[in-house]
């Protein structure tokens, strides 16, 4: 994937407990790591790039379905099967061809840019102007890790300001950069899921080196003592802590979308998040099927506040 891979320089890393990956040892247990072979495929997302370094989603990153997905999101990090039905209706979507090649995506699909999740302003991955929007690019982390300065855990405010300095900065610099209200809502999306899951769901406290195991190496740090969060993540505490993210960045709110759960499923369904009106045409028609539509009703009315 052309990772540019180095020491950060900003905060040293503590030695990992073993040099070696692997399952099964007496002094750890934990399902086999390394970085994808020749065939198999990445996405821009490090959650998901994990999860299948790991081979808790599948290894090869292809053919993700919904129930796929949502055992894995389970067994590798406590993630919800609400989440789970939404994000993958949504990854559904980014398949060219969904509703007449089968209801799956493989991870390299996710890179298709703007069509609904993969964005600018990432936190550790270049805009699509630069020709790479899905590898980890260390240069970009390290202004994000640069807000961590001297702290030993990621915490939403900190969090929160240094996700809202990656907009500001691919904003002024990237003359296509695009950043609509379905990708502001993602966006904090992405900030909560990665505090929630390599630390708490609730709280969002989540001790830096595991975040740095995340994004840097793709890998769960099992090695560091991390063990999925006994609270599960779901849509609603994603929700949640969008909202106190946003809260602590002070961003301006794009008019009429109110930061929660329903914005947040409301996006990942193919519908605009402040009318509740249907957006992406495919992706709604993936929602029908897959059965992510729920109860629209419920959601229409919380995207208006009625
Ligand atoms: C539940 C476990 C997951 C975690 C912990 C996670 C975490 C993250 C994080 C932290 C980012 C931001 C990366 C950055 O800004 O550099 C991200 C991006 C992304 N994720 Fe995930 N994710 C998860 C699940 C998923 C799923 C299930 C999908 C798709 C079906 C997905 C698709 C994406 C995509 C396309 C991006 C790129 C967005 C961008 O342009 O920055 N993620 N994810």
């Amino acid at each position: 994937m052309g990772n540019m891979r180095r020491e950060a320089g900003v905060l040293p890393r503590r030695a990992a407990a073993s040099a070696v990956s692997s399952a099964n040892t007496a002094a750890s247990t934990y399902p086999a790591w390394h970085p994808a072979q020749k065939g198999e495929v990445r996405s821009p997302c490090p959650g998901l790039n994990s999860l299948a370094n790991h081979d808790i989603c599948p290894r090869s990153g292809k053919g993700y379905t919904i129930p796929i997905l949502t055992d894995c999101l389970k067994r590798g990090l406590n993630v919800g099967g609400d989440f789970a039905l939404v994000v993958g209706t949504a990854g559904i979507g980014s398949n060219p061809s969904p509703l007449t090649s089968g209801l799956y995506f493989d991870l390299d699909m996710l890179d298709r840019h703007d069509f609904l999740i993969e964005h600018d302003g990432s936190l550790s991955r270049a805009d699509t102007i630069t020709g790479d929007n899905h590898s980890f690019n260390q240069t970009i982390w390290d202004t994000v890790l640069a807000y961590y300065s001297g702290m030993t855990d990621a915490t939403i405010p900190v969090a929160s300001k240094a996700r809202f300095n990656r907009i500001q900065t691919e904003a002024a610099r990237d003359p296509n950069f695009s950043y609509s209200p379905v990708q502001f809502i993602l966006s904090y999306g992405e900030t909560a899921l990665y505090l929630s899951t390599m630390g708490d769901p609730i709280t969002g406290v989540a001790p830096l080196e595991y975040v740095r195991s995340l994004f840097e190496e793709e890998k769960l740090p099992y090695e560091l003592g991390w063990q999925p969060p006994k609270t599960t993540t779901t849509l609603a505490s994603l929700g949640a802590m969008a909202l106190q993210l946003n809260l602590a960045s002070g961003e301006q709110v794009p008019e009429g979308v109110i930061l929660g759960e329903k914005s947040l499923r409301a996006a990942l369904i193919g519908l605009n998040a402040a009318t509740g009106e249907i957006e992406n045409n495919v992706v709604y028609a993936v929602a029908k099927l897959t059965g992510a539509l729920g109860s629209l009703t419920g959601v229409l009315k919380g995207l208006t506040g009625s």
